[in-house]
């Protein structure tokens, strides 16, 4: 992670009420001393019900745990029923906001193209997008793993400046280690985070590249943390089971 502040995220996808995901907040927040957010930085990522509690809560109590959303529709506003705008998102002081979730691609039919449009959406209105890529088992099976994600990254980063890439972070997670136990090994991963740096060398020279926060996901644990933490080209975690529970997550943030 040579010089790159971690950045650990739960993803709470569609779960915990505003009321759960506040009670959440402030046991994680009690968990948490100043030196763990010294050493990392730390984004929850509710429903979009929830999001303005946390906000709340976070500002109310000087909380320093970063505000981040699940999903974003492109357009500033519009006849778009059910969505949400990265204007809305940034009135309620988001920071970071996940972008094309393989559940999003798969479960929704999220395309490049558009992943690629709200990311440039999100910074756009000044927050970090984190976009998400990651191959199936399959694809992985047939040796098609680093064309899948550099294909998914190129296309994603479509547009964005090099001075952009600055805020965008990266989240490598392996579609078949999400949700199921099954987690990449840190040896595995890391291969992978560090071909992603190198293609974003490529683009956008080695200096931007090196500065670009790169995390894994998929069946992240307080047990498997320290190890994939280890890895040169890891510089966080995004966290989805685990995140729900405020001690489990601060033990991942502590690795
Ligand atoms: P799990 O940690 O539950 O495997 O989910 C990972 C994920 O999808 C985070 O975005």
């Amino acid at each position: 992670m040579a010089g790159r502040k971690p950045l650990i995220s739960g993803n709470w996808k569609m779960n915990h009420t505003h009321l759960e995901a506040i009670a959440v907040v402030q046991k994680l927040a009690y968990s948490l001393s100043p030196a763990d957010y010294e050493r990392a930085e730390v984004s929850v990522h509710p429903a979009f019900t929830a999001l303005r509690s946390v906000q709340t809560l976070l500002e109310a109590d000087n909380i320093p745990i970063a505000l981040g959303a699940q999903d974003v529709h492109p357009a500033d506003s519009g006849a778009f029923t059910g969505e949400v705008s990265p204007v809305m998102l940034a009135k309620l002081n988001v920071s970071y906001v996940i972008v094309g979730h393989s559940e999003r691609r798969q479960l929704f039919g999220e395309t490049d193209e558009q992943v690629n449009q709200k990311l440039l959406a999100v910074l756009k209105h000044q927050m970090s997008p984190i976009l998400c890529v990651g191959e199936t088992l399959e694809e992985r099976e047939a040796g098609q793993t680093e064309a899948k994600v550099l294909g998914q990254l190129q296309a994603g980063l479509a547009g964005v400046s090099a001075q952009a890439m600055g805020r965008v972070v990266i989240a490598y997670e392996p579609i078949w280690a999400i949700g199921t136990g099954r987690n990449a090994s840190p040896e595995d991963a890391q291969a992978v985070c560090k071909a992603a740096r190198s293609a974003l060398g490529e683009r956008f020279g080695t200096a931007v590249a090196a500065q670009v926060r790169v995390q894994y996901g998929g069946s992240v644990t307080p047990a498997n943390i320290s190890a994939l933490m280890a890895q040169e080209d890891i510089d966080g975690a995004l966290v989805g089971g685990a995140s729900l529970d405020a001690e489990k997550f601060a033990q991942i943030v502590r690795w």
